[in-house]
This record gives structure tokens, sequence and C-alpha cells, in this order.
């Protein structure tokens, strides 16, 4: 079972919508936790489309730790359903993996109250990986002070989103050096990697990998209207589940669960199944035939 975390650089490359289509398409049971520090409620307002939500998520969490109460038993007790039963009902929805939103935080300030509750969610979260619910943390914004250490020594897998523009990738090359040694003074075991969002746009993923030294763990391809629906909650159009913004989560999601094995570290290749989500090669060649500006060449 595994704890994988998503974050990135900076802009707003598509975490929430990854960390969301990855929880919609695991292959076991899953709880989405929304850690970003930089409180938006994007997964209440767009996929859940401003249902009312009667947990706090980890504001309840962390007024509990206040209290000396320990958070493990209360944790799961705070998180809401990602899917409605649908037309099938209880007993289709008992079939299916369990999958799960703990909500983040309701203020501005309330990660700078959070910073002594970090160690016990992490361990709560890791407890609940340890019982067979694999937890997808989305992280939000690596920012100045860097990730939540505690949540970086729990993780199995840490995926920095990204998108395949130049701007993407200069900016995120100036938080790689920092992420590495956080994790390092962690003592986390996960190694970073890319998740991509729109690969080849124009760079490939071997291109990534090859200018910025971190193997491409997954990547999504670009579908911005199937896209909204998950961050926007713009009606979903038929069949939605076979398209391809959730057919390539699931290959994704699929690939990236098998290669954290039981103790949860990725595979030394990083690669997750070898096979990029949407089934195209690694090479990507861009329709009008020039060859992009290497990544290397940003000032
Ligand atoms: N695979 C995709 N294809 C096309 N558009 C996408 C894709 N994934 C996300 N987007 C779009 O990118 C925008 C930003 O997405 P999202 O809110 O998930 O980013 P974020 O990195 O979590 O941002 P923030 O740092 O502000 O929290 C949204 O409009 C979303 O619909
Ligand atoms: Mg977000």
């Amino acid at each position: 079972m595994a704890l994988v975390m998503l974050c990135s650089a900076t802009g707003s490359p598509g975490v929430t919508t990854s960390a969301l289509a990855l929880a919609l398409g695991w292959p076991r049971g899953v709880l989405l936790v929304d850690c970003d520090r930089d409180p938006a409620q994007a997964v209440q307002a767009g996929w859940l489309r401003a249902a009312p939500v009667a947990s706090r998520g980890l504001v309840d969490l962390a007024q509990a730790h206040r209290e000396l109460q320990p958070i493990a038993p209360l944790l799961w007790g705070r998180t809401v359903p990602l899917l409605d039963p649908g037309p099938e009902g209880a007993d289709a929805a008992e079939q299916a993996p369990v999958r799960r939103f703990l909500p983040g935080f309701t203020h501005p300030g309330s990660a700078v109250v959070f910073e002594p509750v970090w160690v016990e969610l992490a361990e709560a979260l890791a407890a609940l990986s340890g019982s067979g619910v694999d937890v997808i943390v989305d992280a939000g914004r690596i920012g100045r002070g860097g990730l939540p250490r505690p949540l970086l020594a729990a993780a199995d897998a840490v995926l920095v989103v990204v998108r395949s523009t130049l701007r993407s990738l200069a900016a995120v090359r100036l938080h790689l050096d920092d992420l590495r040694s956080s994790l390092e003074e962690a003592a986390s075991g996960a190694q970073p990697g890319f998740l991509v969002v729109g690969p080849g746009m124009p760079y490939g993923d071997a291109e990534i990998t090859g200018q910025l030294g971190l193997p491409v763990v997954a990547d999504l391809g670009w579908r911005p209207e199937q896209a909204a629906v998950l961050s926007d909650g713009v009606t979903a159009p038929r069949r939605f589940e076979q398209r391809g913004l959730l057919r390539g989560a699931r290959a994704a999601a699929s690939a990236l669960a098998s290669s954290l094995g039981p103790g949860g570290a990725p595979r030394p290749d990083g690669a997750a199944g070898g096979e990029r989500a949407d089934g195209a090669p690694a090479a990507v060649v861009r329709g009008d035939g020039r060859v992009p500006a290497p990544i290397g060449g940003a000032r």
C-alpha cells in the first residue's frame, strides 16, 4: 500500500486535477487528501459541484490535535465520498474500491497553525496506507519553505506535476535541488519523478528526463474539456469514464500502483510500467516538424 504525493513548482500545471483523476482511476481503495497550504477548495467547488461537505477535513483534525485527541481514529470519519453510488445503488458501490476525499484548509492562515499537526497526520495516513487504502496527497506548490517534511518522510512516491512547455520546465528546474535535499533530510525512501500534463507540447517525456534528470513516472494527455469536468464541475459528457482523460488516468494509476511494491519503493528505473498513459511512444514529434529548443536553453 502506498502514499503518493503530487506537487508543483509554480503556475497551475494541473496538480489537483491530476491527483483527482488518479484517485478516480486508482485500482485499489484510495483516499485523496487536500494538503495544499494555499487553500482553494478546488475539489469541493469543481468535481463535487459545491455539494455541502459536512466534514471540515484537516481543520477538524487540527482541532482534535489541539484537544490532545489522537487523530488517526478520527481521520476516516472526516472523509467524504468522491463518487455517489450511481443508478446501481449501494450494491455496485459495495463492490467498487472505496474512493474518498479528505478536505483541506478552509482559511489562508490554516496551514501555519497546522505546522505541529503534520507529523501526526503523516503517521495517520501511513497507518491507513498500511491497512489497505492507498493515499494520494495533493500537496500544492513546493513553496519557499519546501513541502511539509513529515509528509515527505511518509511518501512512497513524489510526483512533480509539470506541463511540457518551456515555461513550466524552466520554473521547475529552479526547485529540483531543494526538493532532492528535502527528501534526503526527511530520510524519505521516495525518489521524485515527473507527472507530465500534456506531453509533447512541445517536449516529449524522454527530452524532459534527459534535460532535467528526473524520470517521467506518468503522463496525462492534454484534454482541456474533460479536465474541466474535474476542475470546474462542468457537466460530464456521456461515457466520461471511458474517454481519454480518465482512461489515461486509469492506465497511469495502475502502472503507478503496481510499480509501488510492498515497501512502496518505485522501480529503480523510475518508470511506472514503461508505457505512456495514452499508449503513444515516448519520443514525440511535433506536428510542424520543428525540433523544439533544448530545455537547458532557458535563461
Ligand atoms: N490533462 C489536462 N488537460 C488539459 N487541461 C488540464 C489538464 N489537467 C488540468 N488541466 C487544467 O489546468 C487548470 C489548472 O488545473 P489545477 O487546478 O488542477 O492545477 P493546480 O496545479 O492544482 O493549480 P494550483 O497550484 O492553483 O492549485 C484547470 O483549468 C484544469 O482544467
Ligand atoms: Mg491545486
